[in-house]
């Protein structure tokens, strides 16, 4: 497995695969990688020749008071669990090589919150998803992939690439990833390395939650009739509060912090009405040094 450190070295490579016809698939990560990243790399290798994973520990997408400093760093055996994946290469840039003119003067690029944006997302995390674009658009740049893949988990992510790479026509396939979860349900996560044992006893309890309020919507439309569609869209807006409600108050109960509960329409984020047919739950919930994120999709 060969490791780039230098962006001259990487460009010299991926021109030589160009040469050869070779296509090429990539992983952008931020390390202390786990199953649910080495599934990407798993995929990555269903859509293209060759597989290139980053790592980089983006200094923009972190907020003031977030763990920047304390993000697990595991560079060797982060490579061991690449090459065991018979990933090819390794893109390891400095901070100085991402940024060469500093953070503050940096050029950044920015998708349009929409009305359906997640307020309480926003709210808790100012400029993390731009810290995300501009980071992503940079490493796209560098690397060049043909196909590129991102977990599910971060739907809301998954999402914001989606429509930077549409806005902007990069010439990039995009391919989701489903979410790889522990036994217990909760979502694998390089921050659940920062829950004690008690803490990672009780965080299942946000997966559990936001796959009852999937029980109790897809109850909510089999039990409703659809003559008066009105009244219904007033139910369903009701029922979906309650159903929230609950589930908020139930993780609240076995001691984590809920940022929020939230359904959506899957494909607009928009607020569920009578005529919507995919759905998401998205959940996030703070839980000793860790914050927490899951997600679950359907349909009716
Ligand atoms: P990071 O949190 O390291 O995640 C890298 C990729 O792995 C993301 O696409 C994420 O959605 C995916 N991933 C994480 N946990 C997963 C799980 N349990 N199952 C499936 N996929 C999972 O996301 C980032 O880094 C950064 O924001 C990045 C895109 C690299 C930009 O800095």
């Amino acid at each position: 497995m060969q490791i780039f450190k230098h962006l001259e070295d990487l460009r010299q490579w991926r021109q030589q695969l160009r040469m050869d016809g070779k296509t090429l698939a990539f992983v952008p990560t931020m390390g202390n990688l786990h199953e649910g990243h080495i599934q990407l790399v798993h995929q990555a290798h269903q859509h293209a020749d060759v597989v290139i994973t980053s790592i980089f520990v983006n200094p923009m997408q972190f907020g003031e008071n977030e763990d920047l400093d304390a993000y697990p760093r595991t560079f060797d055996a982060d490579c061991e669990k690449l090459a065991a994946a018979d990933n090819h290469a390794v893109y390891f840039p400095s901070v100085s090589e991402m940024y060469p003119n500093g953070l503050s003067a940096q050029t950044f690029v920015q998708v349009p919150d929409n009305d359906n944006t997640l307020c309480a997302e926003s709210t808790q995390r100012p400029g993390h998803f731009r810290g995300v674009s501009t980071v992503v658009t940079k490493l796209f740049n560098m690397v060049q992939p043909d196909v590129a893949c991102f977990g599910e988990k971060d739907y809301q992510q998954l999402r914001v690439i989606r429509t930077m790479v549409a806005d902007l026509n990069m010439p990039i396939k995009i391919v989701g990833v489903p979410t790889v979860r522990e036994e217990s349900g909760l979502a694998k996560s390089s921050r659940n390395g920062y829950l004690t044992p008690a803490e990672k006893a009780i965080a299942p309890v946000l997966h559990k939650s936001i796959q009852q309020v999937k029980t109790a919507i897809l109850a909510h439309y089999q039990s409703s009739t659809t003559t008066d569609n009105l009244s219904n869209n007033r139910s369903v807006i009701d029922d979906n509060a309650q159903i929230e409600a609950a589930a908020i108050a139930a993780i609240n109960e076995a001691g984590l912090k809920v940022d929020y509960v939230i359904a959506r329409d899957a494909h607009t984020l928009a607020p569920i009405t009578q005529d919507t047919q995919d759905f998401v739950v998205l959940g996030a919930a703070f839980l000793g040094k860790a914050r927490l994120i899951d997600n679950i999709t359907f349909s009716r």
